[in-house]
């Protein structure tokens, strides 16, 4: 076998490495740690590279022949990073590597904001629920009216939980699939007219009309897509229009662009507008937040469980498309979904 030198081995290693001396001065940096740290000049103390102490003190303690240790520390310069690290005691010197764990420490704390989540927004209800039972065993003579009306009560904070837990398995499901690009041809203009037949009924019941603005010539563009997803992201973008929108007409258009921004071929663009009371700016960067809601008390008395438009967010991307949320308070809502269309057929 060719032999190769150990320095050539370290930069081969994908882990940051410092062969550390006496003195912790840096004998050895490999390409890992020259990339990480920038070039670090023979023999400088290692000291310039990080000054965390329970670094330095997970280096001295292998230099002075302890077993090998290691520690995990944050740091704030040169910017912002967790590092696990590990120290190797070796004849006169120690091996130091440490790993950027950054990104793991940031799932885990987004995993237990997560569920901070999910248990906050399932306890209103349930303890609702439970109150409720409370007074109705307490009170089994009270009038059949207010039995009623608390049973309509629970009624309700059930069908909220319920919603919220649809809304999560439908937000891992497509999450889990995100990867996997739909290839499925879909006419959203059908799509869309499906669509708003089935939601009309609603709009007219509180005195709103939902129009369709699909031009005949569109009727043929075929996108590839998944047809549930995209028909959910449609529902949730009309629902959306008719509970937050005050009493404003919704209105669904479809377009064809030759390209949009972030995708570079031709695109289907449907627009949902209301003309309601529209969000303010600093809400519209975090409306697709799982959770996130513009005006809490309002939309949650409504019942709405904040998962929506993170839905949206997740089916838009699984296709390889664009969101963009067009609002002012006081000038109505334009949600606009970009959708890559199929590429023209090839003329021989
Ligand atoms: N057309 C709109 N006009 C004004 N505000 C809107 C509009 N669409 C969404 N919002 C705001 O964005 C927030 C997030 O919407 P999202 O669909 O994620 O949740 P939700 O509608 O509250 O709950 P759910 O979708 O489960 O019913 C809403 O709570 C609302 O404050
Ligand atoms: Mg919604």
């Amino acid at each position: 076998m060719e032999q190769i030198s150990t320095e050539t081995a370290l930069d081969a290693i994908p882990l940051a490495l410092f062969l550390l001396g006496p003195g912790r001065r840096v004998r050895f940096a490999n390409r890992a740690a020259r990339e990480m740290f920038g070039d670090i000049p023979a023999q400088a103390p290692f000291v310039r590279v990080l000054r965390h102490p329970d670094c330095l003190a997970l280096a001295d303690a292998a230099l002075r022949g302890q077993a090998p240790d290691e520690t995990e520390f944050t740091v704030r310069h040169p910017h912002p990073a967790t590092f696990r690290a590990r120290a190797t005691p070796l004849t006169g010197a120690a091996l130091l590597s440490l790993q950027d764990i950054s990104a793991e420490v940031a799932a885990v704390s987004m995993r237990s904001e997560f569920v901070a989540n999910v248990s906050h927004e399932l306890r209103s209800p349930l303890t609702s629920v439970l109150g409720f039972i409370e007074t109705l065993l307490a009170n089994p003579e009270a009038p059949p009216e207010e039995r009623k009306r608390q049973l309509e009560i629970m009624q309700g904070e059930a069908r909220r939980m319920n919603r919220l837990i649809s809304g999560l398995l439908s937000l891992s499901r497509i999450e889990a699939e995100e990867k996997l690009r739909p290839e499925a041809p879909v006419r959203p203009a059908a799509l869309l007219r499906d669509l708003c037949a089935t939601l009309r009924p609603r709009a007219e019941a509180s005195g709103r009309a939902l129009i369709l603005d699909c031009p005949q010539e569109l009727e043929g563009l075929e996108i590839p897509g998944d047809a549930d997803q995209l028909t959910q992201l449609f529902v949730n973008l009309v629902e959306n229009a008719l509970a937050h929108g005050g009493d404003s007409d919704v209105i669904v258009s479809l377009g064809r662009a030759d390209s949009a921004p972030g995708i570079a071929g031709p695109v289907a663009c449907v627009c949902v507008a209301d003309d309601g009371p529209g969000i303010a700016p600093e809400h519209v960067a975090r409306l697709t937040e799982r959770f996130y809601r513009a005006d809490p008390a309002r939309t949650r008395s409504a019942g709405g469980t904040g998962l929506g438009l993170a839905i949206v967010k997740h089916i838009v991307a699984r296709h390889r498309g664009r969101l963009r949320i067009e609002s002012a308070p006081g000038r109505g809502a334009r949600f606009r979904v970009f959708l890559p269309v199929f590429p023209a057929p090839r003329t021989a």
